[in-house]
């Protein structure tokens, strides 16, 4: 999909992700000490809005307008509101901010080479010390989980993160697994499916 693509999937609904932050990321980065973070690929903020609220000072970036302007709006409504620094860029090419203490990449899903760039230029930006968090939705859950993309082209691992960065890069595993993560059935009634996602926590030497 490209960024018109996302555009339109992003004004056909009025939230397309949920309203809060991801639950590994809740979970992994709660205890974390506010300081410089990026949301890359940050669609409607959720992960930035959620370390806004607890004092992080946040880039969040995406190629989709329309989703930084309803990330924009939600900031602004939540009590209190919250400020974030919304940047429309591609992952692959526009500058990042340096020196960041945490980089969070939430779903997204690249064609191997192009996820590569993106997980590097991630973890270029990150200060001695820093922390990337990853999830994603993983490899296996084509054949053996609920929703996610159905192209396994942009599916991955936590091994092909860890391959991606590489090992020689001062890199400390935290974790990297794979996760399960329950989802609603669609109609809201019938029985919970389970999906299957990459959870990469490394912390930059
Ligand atoms: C599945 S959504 C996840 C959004 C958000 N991280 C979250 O978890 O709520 C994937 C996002 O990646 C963005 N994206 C995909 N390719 C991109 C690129 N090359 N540059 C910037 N954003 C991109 C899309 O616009 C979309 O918002």
């Amino acid at each position: 999909m490209d960024a018109a693509a996302w555009d339109a999937r992003y004004a056909a609904a009025p939230l397309v992700w949920s309203a809060g932050p991801n639950a590994f990321v809740e979970r992994d980065l709660a205890d974390l000490t506010p300081g410089t973070a990026l949301d890359l690929a940050c669609g409607e903020g959720r992960n930035a809005r959620w370390l806004a609220s607890r004092g992080w000072r946040v880039t969040a970036l995406d190629w989709s307008p329309v989703a930084l302007e309803k990330g924009r709006r939600l900031a602004e409504e939540s009590d209190p509101p919250v400020e974030v620094d919304w940047v429309v860029g591609d992952v692959l090419s526009a500058p990042l901010p340096t020196s960041l203490d945490l980089v969070v990449v939430a779903y997204l899903q690249l064609p191997a080479a192009e996820r590569r760039t993106a997980l590097r230029r991630a973890w270029e930006a990150l200060a001695p010390g820093g922390t990337l968090h990853v999830v994603a939705h993983d490899s296996t859950n084509l054949r053996e989980g609920t929703g996610g993309p159905q192209d396994a082209a942009v599916l991955y691992t936590a091994a092909d993160v860890l391959d991606d960065l590489g090992t020689e890069a001062g890199l400390e595993v935290v974790h990297a697994d794979r996760v399960e993560r329950l989802v609603p059935a669609a109609d809201g009634h019938g029985p919970a499916g389970t999906a299957y996602d990459a959870l990469v926590h490394v912390r930059r030497r």
